[in-house]
């Protein structure tokens, strides 16, 4: 069993982004939030900024595309050296087709899915993702609070991977914190996104262990 911590640059500081990435060495992943002021409320970073930082991070770069057409941009992303590109149900046309584009780039393919939407229409096509991303905010901003209503979606989809034997990865993004990791972890996510509880934290390489900790003591596979 391994979980696996994906601190939010969202909560950095983005004048000291540089600086900020090395506070998490300790962490699996950077997760990058691409919003575009359209698919949803806000406006943070793209590809210049995307690019600098897959060159500046030892940690695989997980970018989270908020944006509307993803069918079109999704594959720049994957070309700038990001190891894990996520697009939305709500956002994208032709999901399996864009999961196939990405992964014969050598990028992994995640599918995001929005608090009020099912996961269950994914299931016919799981095999095309490395990881589902559900979301436990609406997403567009960091430091909301913690939706518990979606832990039942992923108790659904994690008992469906374990039926089929599928190696996918279940992301749960929004809300994260030491406090609520065990609850992610129990009902079955392996990936965890924390931005204001790793940024926030007086020392996010200790905010970080301690999510860890909290999520293997509770993880069911
Ligand atoms: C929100 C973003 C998240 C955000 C999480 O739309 O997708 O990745 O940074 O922030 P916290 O952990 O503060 O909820
Ligand atoms: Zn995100």
């Amino acid at each position: 069993m391994t979980i696996q911590i994906a601190p939010s640059i969202l909560s950095a500081d983005f004048c000291n982004l540089e600086r900020d990435l090395k506070a998490i060495s300790n962490a699996d992943l950077v997760h990058v939030d691409v919003m575009d002021h359209h698919f949803v409320p806000n406006l943070t970073l793209g590809e210049p900024i995307v690019a600098r930082i897959c060159q500046v991070t030892d940690l695989p770069v997980d970018v989270h595309l908020m944006i509307e057409d993803p069918d079109r941009w999704a594959p720049e992303y994957a070309k700038l050296g990001a190891a894990s590109v996520s697009f939305h149900m709500g956002a994208t046309h032709a999901p399996v087709r864009l999961a196939r584009q990405l992964r014969d780039m050598g990028c992994k393919a995640c599918f995001a899915v929005r608090p009020a939407e099912p996961v269950e229409p994914i299931f016919d096509i799981l095999d095309e993702f490395d990881m589902i991303l559900i979301m436990t905010v609406e997403p567009g901003f960091g430091g909301q609070k913690f939706l518990d209503n979606q832990m039942a979606k992923v108790r659904r989809l994690r008992d469906e991977i374990t039926r089929r034997g599928l190696k996918t990865k279940i992301q749960v993004d929004g809300g994260v914190s030491p406090k609520t990791a065990h609850i992610v972890a129990e009902a079955g996510a392996d990936v965890l996104v924390a931005g204001s509880a790793v940024y926030g934290a007086e020392s996010p390489a200790e905010a970080i262990d301690s999510i860890r900790d909290k999520a293997e003591a509770a993880f069911r596979a």
